[in-house]
C-alpha cells in the first residue's frame, strides 16, 4: 500500500532545479530523492513541473512556467507545441539543438563503444522548418467530442491524436492542409476506420496514403479524389498491407526526387523508405562520397541500400557497385532506378543483413570501400563479413546513435578499424532525435 501510495501524482506542480539535458532532450532535476524528466525544461533552469508519471524513483513531468530561463531558451516556434508530442527541443536555440545531438554522440561513443573520433566533422544543418517530407499522421474520429475528427501527431503523455491544424516541421504543402483533410475525413462514409495517413512527398508532387480498414465507397472515392484534384496531391488507399496501395482517380504509381548536382532522378512508391529532409539528404551524400574516397577502380559495397540513394551517385565514380538491402520491393525500385538513369554498373542483392550469408557471390572478391545506412537496430551482425572484405574505408551512415557507438566500438577493438571521424546529421531539427554519420579507416593487411 505505502509504495503504491508514494506513486500517486502530486496534485500541485513542484519547484526543480534542472541539472542537464538526457539524451531524449528532458531536463533532469532531482528532488525528494528522486530523479525527474521534465519536458520543456533546459539545464540550469528552476521549473514549476506537473508530474505526469511516477514510477519507483523516477518522475516524468513538463514544465507548467520557468522561473529562471536558461540563455538557450526560445520562444517555441509552433503553437501545438505544449500539446503536440511531435517536437521535443522547440524551446531551444536551434544551435544549441545541435551542440546537444553532437554532445550526446560524444557520450554515446565513450560509454557504449569506448570509442572517441580522431576528428569531429562539421554538424550538418538544413532547414528548421517545413522539412519533413515524410510522416505518418494519427487519425482519429470523436464522436462525441463535436462528431469531429483529427488528424495529427500524438499528445504528449497520451495515446490520443493532438488536435492540430499545422505543423511547423512537416512539408509546407500539407501543413497547411492539415484541418482540411480532417473535415475530409469527416465526409467519408467510414470516418472511424480511417487508421492513418502516410505523407510522402517528392519534389514536385506529394502523395498521401489513406489507410482505410473498412471498404471505401464509390462516393468515398470520388470525395477523395476531388480533394486531391483541388489541392494537387496524389491520393491513395491502402485497404490492406502495403502490397494494396492503390491510386485513387490517377494512375501514377511513383513520386519522384531529384540529386541535381548528381544528374540523378530517383522515382518511389509512397511507402518505400526515403530519407525525410531532402536538404539534408543533399548535403550527406557529397559528404559520404568524399569521406569514402572512392576511386574510378573500386568495388563498392552498399549495404542497406534501399531505393538506391547512395549506389547510384557511388556508381558514377566507382568501377562496380553491389547494393545489398533487405526489402525485395526496394531492390527492385534500385534496379528500376539505375535503369532510369541509364547507370549499369550496379547489382543489386536482396538479403536480411542480420543473418550470415556464406558463400554469398556478393560477399566475393576484392571489395575496397564499404558504405552502410542501416535502421536504427543498427549493423553488428554483419560487421565480422564486412571486416573479412577488409576495406581500407567504411562509411556509417546512422539513424540510431546507441547503435552507431555500440558497432564503432566493435570494429574499432574486435576488427582494427580506426574512427577516423565522426558528425551529426540534423535531419529531424527540433526533436531530439540524431542522425550521425562516421568513417573507419584500416590499413588493408
Ligand atoms: C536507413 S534506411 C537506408 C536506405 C538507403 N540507404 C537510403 O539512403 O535511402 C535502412 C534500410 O535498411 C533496410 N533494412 C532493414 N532491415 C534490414 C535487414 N535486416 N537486412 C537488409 N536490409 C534491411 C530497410 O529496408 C531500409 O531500406
Amino acid at each position: 500500500m505505502g509504495g503504491r501510495r508514494g506513486r500517486r501524482l502530486p496534485a500541485e506542480p513542484i519547484v526543480m532545479d534542472i541539472e542537464r539535458l538526457s539524451h531524449e532532450g528532458r531536463g533532469i532535476a532531482h528532488h525528494d530523492n528522486r530523479t525527474a524528466f521534465v519536458q520543456g525544461a533546459l539545464p540550469g533552469e528552476q521549473a514549476h513541473v506537473q508530474v505526469r508519471r511516477r514510477r519507483r524513483r523516477q518522475d516524468e513531468g513538463d514544465a507548467l512556467s520557468i522561473a529562471r530561463p536558461a540563455a538557450d531558451r526560445v520562444t517555441p516556434p509552433c503553437p501545438h507545441v505544449g500539446v503536440c508530442g511531435g517536437c521535443s527541443l522547440q524551446h531551444m536555440d536551434p544551435g544549441a539543438q545541435v551542440r546537444h545531438k553532437q554532445q550526446t554522440l560524444a557520450e554515446q561513443f565513450a560509454h557504449i563503444g569506448d570509442v572517441s573520433p580522431q576528428t569531429w566533422l562539421p554538424a550538418l544543418t538544413g532547414p528548421t522548418a517545413g522539412y519533413r517530407r515524410r510522416a505518418r499522421l494519427g487519425v482519429k474520429y470523436v464522436p462525441r467530442k463535436d462528431d469531429r475528427v483529427l488528424v495529427g501527431f500524438r499528445e504528449r503523455f497520451s495515446p490520443f491524436v493532438a488536435d492540430i491544424n499545422s505543423c511547423h516541421v512537416l512539408d509546407d504543402r500539407v501543413s497547411v492542409l492539415l484541418g482540411e483533410l480532417a473535415a475530409l475525413i469527416r465526409r467519408l462514409s467510414i470516418p472511424h476506420r480511417i487508421a492513418q495517413i502516410e505523407v510522402a512527398a517528392g519534389d514536385t508532387q506529394v502523395g498521401l496514403v489513406f489507410r482505410n480498414l473498412d471498404p471505401l465507397t464509390q462516393s468515398d472515392r470520388e470525395t477523395l479524389m476531388a480533394f486531391g484534384q483541388t489541392h494537387d496531391l496524389l491520393m491513395f488507399e491502402q485497404p490492406g498491407n502495403e502490397s494494396t496501395v492503390a491510386p485513387l482517380g490517377h494512375s501514377q504509381t511513383y513520386l519522384e526526387y531529384a540529386l541535381d548536382d548528381e544528374g540523378l532522378r530517383f522515382r518511389f512508391a509512397p511507402t518505400d523508405f526515403t530519407q525525410v529532409n531532402a536538404a539534408i539528404n543533399r548535403k550527406m551524400l557529397p559528404q559520404a562520397l568524399d569521406l569514402l574516397e572512392v576511386g574510378p577502380d573500386h568495388r563498392v559495397l552498399d549495404l542497406f541500400c534501399g531505393l538506391g540513394n547512395f549506389t547510384l551517385p557511388l556508381a558514377r565514380r566507382a568501377a562496380q557497385v553491389i547494393g545489398v538491402e533487405g526489402a525485395e520491393s526496394l531492390v527492385e525500385r534500385g534496379r528500376e532506378n539505375a535503369q532510369y538513369n541509364q547507370i549499369d554498373n550496379v547489382q543489386f542483392v536482396a538479403a536480411d543483413l542480420t543473418q550470415t550469408h556464406p558463400g554469398a557471390s556478393w560477399l566475393g572478391g576484392q571489395i575496397d570501400r564499404v558504405l552502410l545506412d542501416p535502421p536504427r537496430s543498427g549493423a553488428l551482425e554483419v560487421l565480422p563479413a564486412i571486416a573479412k572484405l577488409g576495406p581500407e574505408r567504411i562509411v556509417y551512415v546512422s539513424c540510431g546513435p546507441a547503435t552507431l557507438a555500440r558497432d564503432a566500438g566493435e570494429l574499432v577493438h574486435q576488427h582494427g578499424y580506426t574512427l577516423a571521424a565522426a558528425g551529426i546529421m540534423d535531419m529531424f531539427a527540433h526533436t531530439a532525435h540524431a542522425e550521425a554519420m562516421a568513417v573507419f579507416t584500416r590499413t588493408r593487411r
